[in-house]
């Protein structure tokens, strides 16, 4: 759009500027009006025997015609920001030929509240052709199949075929929905890769809403991931990303993290041709986090969700969603990641910058955090030294106290990083940390 009208207007100069030399060439040529019927008309047109004094006059009068036509180029140019579309913050368009297509794969079930994150996506997305939209359905569920077919051409409806049982030891029969989660998510991904023309694609479940700069998060990151080969993932989801844990006037703050948050992630072929060979038949993400798989690999994730999960009923605890999810502050002011520095992601600048800015920070107890008796505006350092005292802290202080294969949510090398009555607090191990001990769950 801004980029046909600007060439509209450069014509439409052009076009003005010639046409007035054309004018002043005629004028120059044309004798005045009364000698005009004394002889053959191109006796006016000829050059006088004067030719540098004629020379002299044409440049003069182009000289003064150029002077008017720079002084109303440069008055176009003043009240350019009346004609100019307004640059919409929040939604730029991207149409740039041979920028990388990034799909969008919504894995479906049986919630027709699909239409809340399609909405949302259809809604936020700068570019149809960067941003295909592929709507994976397991369940053979009709209502959420009549919904997502009513976004016609806007999606591509996948149905995925078996939707047979699966033979599972008995103990784990209560685990079946697991099960077929798995099932679901290698045969929509692999799907999702069979477009040869497909590098990357961003995951997102149908209880999901996304953010105004969602799109441009992953976008600006793709080059980040491809680049780096001890991150695997970039991910729009913070664990602890609850009003009042994050910091508001950081909306533009990315980290890495050992641990893979899912909820809105970015996954790259290779790491998915790794990953296809070997999926499990339940618990795929815990699987993720695995060390076999995760082989000390990072994903970025921000400081502020791009992502909400609006229902989590179903298969996954509806308990966790009521006392965690259902808070997740999502972003509400657009970042224009693209045009960000983002080379601080890099493994060696983010370790030796993370280290020194956590273990920089002034040791605290939990006393002082808790009862807000913190002095300076921080950032302070609250240290663990067992997987007891880092849940008992992290329980006492709001933030999620799991650990999965040793790595708590949201942590890089130990810590978690978190705001705490407006002050950034950081639950480090002692310094000196080498790895996780995957014994700590
Ligand atoms: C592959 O993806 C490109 C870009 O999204 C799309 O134009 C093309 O139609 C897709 N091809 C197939 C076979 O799905």
């Amino acid at each position: 759009m801004i980029r046909k009208r600007s060439s509209l207007i450069l014509c439409g100069t052009f076009l003005f500027v010639s046409w007035n030399a054309v004018l002043v060439l005629l004028l120059w040529g044309r004798t005045p009006q009364g000698q005009l019927g004394n002889g053959p008309r191109d006796l006016a047109l000829m050059p006088t025997s004067d030719v540098v004094g004629d020379v002299i006059r044409m440049a003069e009068s182009f000289e003064s015609e150029l002077g008017k036509q720079k002084e109303i180029l440069s008055q176009i140019l003043s009240h350019q920001s009346l004609w100019k579309p307004r640059p919409n913050r929040k939604r730029p368009k991207v149409n740039a030929p041979g920028q990388p297509v990034i799909p969008i794969l919504v894995i479906a079930c049986n919630r027709v509240t699909v239409r809340r994150c399609l909405d949302k996506l259809l809604q936020h997305r700068p570019s149809a052709e960067l941003h295909p939209i592929i709507v994976s359905q397991d369940c053979g569920h009709a209502d959420t199949a009549a919904v997502i077919a009513s976004y016609g051409s806007k999606v591509t409806h996948l149905k995925q075929p078996d939707l047979s049982d699966i033979a599972v030891r008995p103990e784990h029969k209560k685990f079946q929905g697991y099960y077929k989660i798995s099932r679901h998510y290698r045969w929509a991904i692999s799907q999702a890769f069979r477009n040869i023309s497909h590098s990357s694609v961003v995951i997102v479940e149908d209880d999901l809403e996304v953010a105004p700069d969602f799109f441009e998060y992953f976008r600006a990151l793709l080059p980040v991931l491809k680049s780096d080969p001890s991150l695997w993932c970039v991910s729009a989801w913070n664990d602890n990303g609850r009003d009042g844990y994050v910091d508001p006037g950081k909306a533009d703050l990315l980290y890495r993290t050992d641990f893979f948050p899912g909820l809105g992630w970015m996954l790259l072929r290779e790491a998915w041709e790794e990953l296809e060979a070997k999926w499990p038949a339940s618990f795929w993400d815990d699987w993720m986090r695995q060390p076999e798989q995760r082989r000390g690999r990072a994903c970025v994730r921000p400081e502020i969700s791009r992502t909400l999960t609006f229902g989590r009923q179903g298969v996954s605890l509806g308990q966790f969603y009521d006392k965690y999810l259902k808070y997740i502050k999502l972003n509400s002011e657009f970042v224009p990641f693209t045009k960000l520095e983002l080379s601080y992601l890099k493994e060696e600048t983010y370790r030796s910058n993370f280290d020194k800015e956590v273990y920089g920070a002034a040791v605290v107890t939990y006393e002082d955090v808790k009862q807000g008796q913190l002095t300076g505006s921080g950032p302070f350092r609250l240290q663990y030294s067992s997987k007891d005292s880092f849940k008992v802290m992290a329980k006492n202080l709001g933030i999620m106290d799991d650990l999965k294969s040793g790595v708590p949510r949201t942590g890089y090398r130990g810590v978690v990083s978190f705001f705490y009555r407006g002050r950034r607090i950081y639950l480090a191990p002692p310094p000196g940390w080498t790895q996780y001990d995957p014994t700590w769950s």
